[in-house]
């Protein structure tokens, strides 16, 4: 481990000498093709222009040095978090932006909401970073975001691609099971993200789905931990970029560390009632597997969760205040050398969409907000996430209980990154470049032939599937969960009712117990099973009309009877009604290739017996991991797999 942190140390040198030459010439065309609005690449106080910080001819090491030795400590407590920040009206800052960044001096925000206007979102970064370039220092912002190139809208976690290209989620990804897939996908967003100045991935979410009921699973990879580890090198080497890490790169934030998957009952531990981490079958170490991967492959950032772990050899606390696992564990036993951050709010109680959201400083609930800090910043972790408690640390300090000394191995850390990012050299992105490049016409087609092909095809009634569209222009369709005009657009005819229809097509959210509260109620909980009423409700159909059922999961779903009654069913994970139609009527040639990316459970019964951080320890699965059956021969492109009909109910 030590070697190769010393080989990526001179890796980063080199990067760094290549490009301070090119990012002086960039620095030098930026204003222009900005349209001369940022004329300056200058902070305003003319004594720190000429500082050593400044020229990029020196070493990352230099600059770093240079810069942190001139920082005050309120200066340097800025750094130290990273927070929400959202647009202003048409391109402006909003007015929370000025007393984050001129009075406390932060420097990492994560951007909330959509992109709607690509234009006006440029303009914003641009205006963000002049602000910034105008404190004492001119310490350069860097930009994160949850990911925002697939369909889920869930505040805090995912936010639904507006401009960006659109994917399936990265669970339809990992059903490709195609490391070149996902290379590909991480390199079209890493070019959408920079266009628009979002240089931080706060993905991929590398937890290992051994809990089905668990609320995140739609952003992992799925259940095989060998898997995501394989998809998570291509995924995180897609972000990096052809060039190494540097001025082209998205950093990326592996989450959630040690792996967030082993949930107590399936319960997310944003909420009270999900704080244990818990392992039943011993299975601790099984989840470092795609961290040890990302960690080689050279992950940046690594975030560890709320959750805290019951019954190992750590100390029952959240992940991001807990020593054992962020010091021992992963700087010193994983030899991760970048920075931790920690995940959102672990200090200061908020509301959150309308709802009290106690701080997640689980097993340390009875801490002050100054211990909080204190224990985050002693275990090792460098950033506080979601939180701009910059008078927690300046207390710390001045009452020395924490030494300006840690306070620096964060800030050093932090700077680096902004160093490598190129940052520094030129903060500010060119709004032609940024519509050229964001939703390409070309990448659309490929974001949304891969939503054709993630569809997974579970069952398939004496080949139901393709529908022959020449055969169907008399037909009539019953339709749930699709607009009637998608079909309309196909010439196809839409009915009221089962009772009238030739054939149903029904697209289902997957089963869930809805919970209150603005932000709880993304996060989808509980049973995995519908309810008595919806399972009448579908069994009324099913006995009127031969049904094509398909299934958004976001995680699994126990659904057998849809299996036994419905003609064909098949699930998504992210795909447009027109992607669902393509592959229903094999237009182009397209047909379902996903393979599932976890056990579909039978029952909830069989669920509740599960040990949580266990993989493919349900009780007589409905279907198994990597089920997926193709149209196989004769049809379209024909990929001579045949058909597949292991674990069929
Ligand atoms: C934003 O722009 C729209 C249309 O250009 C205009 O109607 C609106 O008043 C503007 N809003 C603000 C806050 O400037
Ligand atoms: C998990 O994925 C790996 C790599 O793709 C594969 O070799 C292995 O068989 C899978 N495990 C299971 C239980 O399917
Ligand atoms: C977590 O584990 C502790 C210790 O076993 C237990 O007392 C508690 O009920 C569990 N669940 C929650 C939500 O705290
Ligand atoms: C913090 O780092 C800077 C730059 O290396 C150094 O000048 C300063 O003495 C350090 N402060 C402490 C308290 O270690
Ligand atoms: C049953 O599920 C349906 C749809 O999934 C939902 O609309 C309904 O409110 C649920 N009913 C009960 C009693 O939970």
């Amino acid at each position: 481990m030590v070697s190769r942190t010393r080989s990526q140390r001179k890796l980063n040198a080199f990067t760094t000498l290549f490009f301070a030459a090119t990012a002086m010439a960039t620095a030098i065309r930026a204003p222009v093709s900005s349209g001369a609005k940022y004329p300056r690449m200058t902070s305003k106080s003319t004594e720190m222009d000429s500082a050593p910080y400044r020229d990029a001819s020196l070493s990352v090491d230099e600059r770093v040095e240079d810069l942190v030795q001139r920082m005050t400590i309120e200066e340097k407590a800025g750094q130290l978090f990273h927070a929400i920040i959202r647009q202003g009206p048409n391109g402006t800052l909003a007015t929370t932006t000025g007393p984050a960044v001129s009075g406390k001096f932060m420097t990492h925000f994560n951007l909330g909401g959509p992109i709607s206007d690509v234009r006006e979102s440029v303009q914003w970064y641009n205006s963000l970073q002049q602000m910034a370039l105008d404190t004492r220092l001119g310490i350069p912002i860097t930009i994160s975001s949850d990911p925002r190139h697939a369909f889920a809208e869930a505040a805090g976690s995912q936010i639904a691609a507006t401009k960006f290209t659109q994917w399936p989620e990265t669970l339809g990804l990992a059903a490709l099971r195609d490391a070149e897939l996902i290379h590909t996908f991480a390199e079209i967003a890493r070019q959408e993200y920079t266009a628009v100045g979002i240089r931080a991935a706060l993905h991929p979410q590398i937890d290992v789905a051994t809990e089905p009921r668990w609320a995140r699973i739609g952003g992992t990879m799925g259940e095989n931990a060998t898997l995501t580890a394989e998809l998570a090198v291509a995924y995180i080497k897609g972000f990096t970029g052809p060039d190494g890490f540097g001025t082209k790169s998205v950093t990326t934030v592996s989450k959630h560390f040690p792996g967030s998957g082993p949930v107590e009952d399936g319960e997310d531990s944003h909420f009270v009632y999900g704080k244990n981490a818990t392992y039943p079958g011993n299975n601790f170490e099984h989840h470092l597997i795609p961290f040890k991967a990302a960690i080689a492959a050279g992950t940046r950032q690594i975030m560890p969760y709320y959750s805290r772990p019951m019954g190992t050899k750590y100390e029952e606390v959240a992940a991001g205040m807990n020593k054992g696992i962020v010091t021992d564990l992963l700087r010193g036993k994983l030899g991760f050398d970048g920075i931790v951050c920690s995940d959102w709010g672990l200090v200061t109680d908020a509301v959150i969409a309308g709802q009290d959201m106690p701080a997640r400083a689980w097993g340390a609930e009875s801490l002050t907000e100054l211990e909080r800090a204190e224990k985050i910043l002693n275990a090792g972790t460098d950033q506080l996430g979601g939180e701009d408690r910059t008078d927690l640390i300046l207390e710390l300090v001045e009452k020395g209980m924490v030494s300006e000394d840690r306070i620096n191995t964060s800030v050093r850390r932090l700077m680096r990154e902004k160093f490598l990012l190129g940052l520094f050299d030129n903060p500010f992105v060119d709004a032609d470049a940024a519509v050229a490049t964001v939703g390409k016409k070309e990448w659309l087609r490929i974001g949304y032939e891969t939503q054709r092909k993630s569809f997974t095809l579970l069952t398939n009634k004496h080949n139901m599937l393709p529908l022959k569209a020449s055969k169907c222009s008399k037909s009539k369709f019953y339709v749930e969960g699709i607009d009637a005009a998608a079909l309309e657009e196909r010439k196809l005819h839409v009915v009221d009712t089962p009772e009238e229809a030739d054939y149903a097509f029904l697209r289902l959210a997957a089963p869930y117990e809805p919970r209150p509260g603005g932000f709880e109620r993304n996060y989808h909980s509980g049973s995995l099973e519908y309810n008595a009423t919806e399972k009448a409700r579908q069994a009324a159909i099913y006995a009127a009309v031969p049904t094509i059922v398909d299934i958004y999961l976001d995680r699994p779903a126990a659904v057998p009877e849809i299996a036994h009654n419905a003609k064909a069913l098949m699930v998504n994970f992210g795909a447009s009604a027109d992607a669902f139609l393509d592959v229903v009527f094999g237009v182009e040639g397209s047909g379902p290739e996903g393979k599932l990316p976890f056990d579909l459970p039978r029952s909830d019964e069989a669920v509740a017996v599960n040990k949580e951080d266990v993989p493919f320890d349900t009780l007589d699965p409905l279907f198994r991991f990597g089920h997926g059956m193709t149209y196989g021969r004769g049809h379209g492109r024909g990929d001579g797999r045949g058909r597949d009909h292991s674990g069929h109910d």
